[in-house]
């Protein structure tokens, strides 16, 4: 784990420099690095071999001229048009620049950009630890690293050491999400996905865990949750997470709920097989909700939260449970199962109904990659958002903009139920193709009374089949800073 330190860069024993060098090249912050460089920057620029673009990272080797042996000038693109994206953007080129180096990075601020200094600092930490990720330890040969320390060189102003602590926090928990939805489904199932949960609380005084297994389940009759499991020897497990921490006011909790499908090839409904290893993501809102939680331990956020992630896998077991069948979920309410890979909302069906039974939350808020259809109506630059209350669907959108995990709002309207009338029991488990996103929300919203309650559905923001600056390709733990950032702005102190 990164540590982040504030400290001079002579004082830090720094394997390299970096800089944020914006457009023109010419009289900002480089100015002072360039003076005790001798204007090489200056005729980088000249030459073109450093333009200041955004995402631009260029690697120099240096002769005792800084107090380090490398430097990096990292692009932020135009000046006044800077923002905490360009900056997280040249955090991870950066990393990516010295992803052979790890060691200490030292980073030195821009007084001249149009960012404050903490949100300076915070974005660059945030860009180098997310860029830095590579997923696993599964390569034989694995030669890339990250930086073991990370500290910035030019300012002791606390706002700016505590806006950094707490970006490197919140980006090390986005990492340990992605690694838990990375990790293949062979490794990752109910079971351990348990005993990473209990590790987690362990970890933290004020965080608590337990998992509930089958005889448990049963006793509570979740029988939409045992259902899904029943294909896989790998049993189904719900995972329940409290926090508690001092001080914090009884009346609010939050309610956190995580589809956690270790590994989804549909059931008997199965899946066509190409990219089928990609569904070993479909924990990725129960990754996100666990993580989210335990970074809301080690921030030590005084907001009391649950989360509960629905832990199953969905295979084609002789034991499975078919199209046909009728199900009865914890509430009494009975599911005329239509399609077995319809299985993220069994699973939520009956954590939802727990989480607000046994917890009373003021609100709940589930995270789940819950249907292909959400990536026909967003594709991957917004989750899907349904609410039934306003005032908490605008609180998530905009900590969704805030932290740059968008979120767009959907209906949720009676009109959309009648899809999900079953002839024989009281609902289906799907509706027919037309808007798919809203009726699988429509079901979610029977298995919730009248608490605040807000589904976001990161099918299509969960996982990404291409490279982008700050994640490498796969899991990306959409969720984490967006819950944060909610409970932060929102809930804290309030
Ligand atoms: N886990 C999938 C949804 C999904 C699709 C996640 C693509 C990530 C990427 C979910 O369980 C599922 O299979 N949904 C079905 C629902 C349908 C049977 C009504 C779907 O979207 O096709
Ligand atoms: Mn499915
Ligand atoms: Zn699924």
């Amino acid at each position: 784990m990164a540590k982040v330190e504030i400290a001079l860069p002579g004082e830090a024993d720094a394997d390299a420099l970096a800089l944020p060098v914006a457009q023109p090249l010419s009289g900002d912050g480089a100015t002072v690095v360039d003076d005790k460089l001798g204007g090489r920057l200056g005729r980088l620029g000249e030459s073109g071999d450093l333009r200041g673009d955004r995402g631009e990272a260029v690697l120099l080797h240096l002769n005792g001229e800084l107090e380090a042996p490398r430097l990096v000038a990292a692009g932020v693109g135009k000046r006044d048009e800077v923002d905490v994206d360009a900056l997280r953007t040249a955090g991870a080129a950066t990393a990516q620049a010295l992803s052979r180096v790890g060691g200490t990075l030292v980073w030195m601020l821009d007084e001249s950009l149009p960012v404050p200094l903490p949100e300076q600092a915070a974005a660059l930490v945030e860009g180098t630890i997310l860029g830095a990720y590579s997923p696993g330890h599964w390569k034989s040969k694995d030669e890339t690293c990250a930086p073991e320390r990370i500290v910035i060189g030019n300012s002791d102003d606390p706002g700016v050491r505590e806006a950094a602590e707490r970006a490197a926090i919140l980006a090390e928990r986005a990492n340990r999400a992605r690694d838990l939805s990375n990790m293949p489904p062979n490794e990752l199932t109910p079971h351990t996905l348990g005993e990473k949960a209990k590790e987690l609380a362990a970890e933290h005084e004020h965080l608590s865990c337990e998992v509930l297994a089958t005889k448990e389940l049963d006793e509570l009759g979740m029988g939409a949750l045992t259902a899904v499991g029943r294909g896989s020897r790998n049993e189904p497990r719900l995972i329940v997470l409290r926090y508690d921490p001092p001080g914090a006011r009884d009346d609010i909790v939050l309610g956190l709920v995580g589809k956690s499908i270790t590994f989804d090839a549909g059931g008997i409904s199965i899946k066509p097989s190409g990219g089928m290893q990609d569904m070993k993501g479909d924990m990725s809102g129960g990754s996100g909700t666990l993580h989210g939680i335990g970074a809301l331990a080690a921030l030590g956020t005084r907001v009391r939260a649950i989360a509960a992630l629905a832990a199953a896998e969905n295979l084609p077991g002789g034991d499975a449970f078919r199209p046909g069948d009728i199900l009865r979920a914890a509430n009494g309410k009975t599911i005329e199962v239509i399609n077995t890979d319809a299985e993220g909302r069994l699973v939520l069906a009956d954590a939802l109904w727990y989480c607000q039974d046994r917890f009373k939350p003021k609100f709940m808020i589930d995270l789940a990659t819950l249907t292909g259809a959400i990536i026909i109506a967003l594709g991957h630059d917004n989750a899907g958002l349904f609410a039934n209350s306003d005032e908490l669907a605008e609180r998530i959108a905009a900590s969704g903009r805030a932290t740059g995990e968008r979120c767009w709002r959907l209906p949720l309207a009676e009109s959309y139920d009648k899809a999900l009338a079953s002839d024989i029991a009281d609902m289906k488990n799907v509706g027919d193709r037309a808007a798919g996103s809203i009726t699988a929300a429509q079901f979610l919203q029977r298995f919730v009374n009248d608490v605040p309650w807000a589904h976001i559905d990161i099918a299509g923001m969960a996982w990404s089949k291409k490279d982008a600056p700050t994640c490498p390709k796969g899991a990306t733990a959409f969720g984490v800073q967006l819950l944060n950032h909610l409970v932060q702005e929102y809930y804290e102190g309030k």
